[in-house]
């Protein structure tokens, strides 16, 4: 008898201390895990003490082997929680391996600048430039992203003095809750841009670009992960909120086409790049693009000139860039990976004597300092990043994005899920992570010799042909000088050139 006194008052007691530590991890603000699941949640930080390794193993194998990168990983985990980031040992890296690319220190490194360099984007016909930072927050949609996602990284956008594109999901009062510089994002479904038939509407467009806390204008033509396929946004995650904030019914499958209706030409979007930023009031308004054929930047070029304006900016992004959805298809066969299609867009504008009105954005897997600077000597002149952003905020890869059933609060709308992502502490990650990605940037490029990105240099990056030998990316690529294609195009693009036709898309 008294043993099972005993044994109930253990029983008890061990029930008590459970119910304490699940309301303790339930209540804490740091870990968006234990807070979805209290407890239980504790395995996956007790795998990352025991054995570091064996929870990458995990991320590795849940990612169908296409890893985002391990190391940097680590580090956006790092930086954003404010933990030291450097690393003992020394590398864990092949660099002996093929393709491995590096970038040249000098003998002479310089101090860093006092304040990190701001990139100044608008043309001449711009009337309101933005100065930029070297490192943003890239698309991604109110509707992909939970509300609670959004309000931390505009939050972080704000206490760290750079950019939040809102993607293609209209302008919520999220977006606004906290005063951090925006890009307003419109893709093929004019989302907050429309009227009820889903076409461009000038008005909306105007009235939601007024905001000042909008500070660019980009137009949507497509995206890394998914070239010319259009979104899917759920009816499952089309809530009230979000269908207003689209101008779309709630519950119903919310479909972004695959083509814009607003062009069909070259110079048509050209003309309504021109449009978009006359009604803004003169903001910087550009495109982000995959690169698919060479033939359709070029007729892009000649179309600049026809129309006699340029965009202030375009973003290149890289199909190995992220998506919330996409068939795999799309995300591992279509498009153009960043490097190629940096140095197809920088060559074509160079050469087509338009560069010098054009700022160039990169996006795709750009997690670190290091990615920073390369994309910078590959033609950038600032950069962005979607999936790092989300590890900022608390995402630990579940892949679960189109499911609405994300386990820490970062791609859902379920509003038990999405607590778990406490807004004022993410913010001040995604600010850190932010702050030391551009702070290593800078260091690297003082390493180089450099004191401003403007004096990056291709002979700067090399790349590995074999263990014995590697080539700058001065000899390895061709660089096209200001105007070449205009005056005497060199063999290797005239045909691409001639080819290139102000007036179709038709892609050759
Ligand atoms: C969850 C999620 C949602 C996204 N939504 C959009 C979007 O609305 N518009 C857009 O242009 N790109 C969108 N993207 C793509 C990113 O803006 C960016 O182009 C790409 O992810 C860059 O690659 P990164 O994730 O490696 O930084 C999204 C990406 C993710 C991960």
């Amino acid at each position: 008898m008294a043993r099972r006194g005993w044994m109930i008052g253990l029983g008890a007691s061990a029930l008590t201390a459970l119910g304490g530590l699940a309301a303790h991890d339930r209540l804490q603000k740091s870990h968006s895990v234990l807070r979805n699941y209290p407890v239980l949640g504790r395995g996956r930080y007790l795998m990352e003490a025991i054995r570091p390794e064996l929870q990458q193993y995990f991320i590795e194998r849940d990612v169908d082997g296409r890893p985002f990168d391990r190391n940097a990983r680590s580090l956006i985990y790092q930086r954003a929680k404010g933990v030291a980031d450097v690393t003992p040992f020394g590398t864990e890296r092949d660099v002996d391996s093929i393709d491995y690319e590096w970038l040249v220190h000098s003998m002479t490194p310089k101090p860093m600048p006092d304040a990190p360099p701001r990139v100044r984007i608008g043309g001449p016909d711009c009337t309101r430039p933005y100065d930029m930072s070297l490192f943003n927050v890239s698309g991604m949609s109110f509707g992909a992203l939970s509300a609670n996602a959004v309000l931390a990284m505009n939050h972080g956008a704000a206490l760290g003095g750079f950019a939040q594109d809102t993607g293609e999901g209209g302008l919520s009062d999220h977006h606004l809750a906290h005063g951090g510089d925006l890009v307003w994002e419109i893709g093929t479904g004019y989302f907050g841009a429309r009227n009820e038939n889903g076409e461009f509407d000038p008005d909306q467009f105007a009235r939601q670009a007024a905001h000042e806390q909008v500070k660019m204008i980009e137009l949507k033509l497509s995206q890394g992960a998914k070239p010319g396929l259009g979104g899917v946004l759920p009816g499952a995650k089309v809530s009230e909120e979000i269908a207003a904030v689209r101008m779309v019914p709630p519950g119903e499958t919310c479909v972004s086409p695959a083509a814009h209706r607003a062009f069909s030409t070259p110079v048509e979007l050209i003309e309504f790049i021109a449009r978009l930023r006359e009604l803004s009031g003169g903001k910087p308004t550009g495109f982000k693009l995959c690169v698919g054929s060479r033939t359709q930047v070029l007729a892009l070029c000649k179309a600049m000139h026809e129309v006699g304006t340029t965009p202030d900016f375009i973003v290149v992004d890289g199909s190995e860039g992220g998506t919330g959805a996409a068939p795999l298809e799309f995300e591992d066969h279509v498009g153009m990976p960043l490097t190629q299609g940096l140095l197809t867009v920088q060559n074509a504008l160079v050469g087509a004597g338009l560069r010098d009105t054009i700022r160039l954005g990169a996006s795709g897997k750009i997690s670190a300092g290091n990615d920073v600077v390369r994309r910078l000597i590959q033609g950038a002149d600032f950069t962005s990043s979607a999936r790092a952003m989300m590890m900022a905020v608390g995402c630990i890869q579940a892949q679960r994005c189109h499911t609405d059933t994300c386990p820490v609060g970062v791609t859902t709308q379920d509003p038990r899920r999405t607590k778990a992502l406490v807004v004022e502490e993410k913010s001040v990650r995604v600010q850190r992570y932010h702050e030391s990605t551009v702070h290593q940037a800078l260091r690297l490029m003082a390493s180089m010799g450099v004191s401003d990105p403007s004096q990056l240099r291709p002979e700067m990056l090399r790349r590995n042909l074999s263990k014995q030998e590697s080539r700058s990316y001065a000899e390895l690529h061709q660089w096209l000088a200001p105007g070449e294609l205009l005056n005497q195009p060199p063999e290797e693009w005239a045909a691409d050139w001639a080819n290139a036709d102000p007036h179709s898309f038709a892609a050759s």
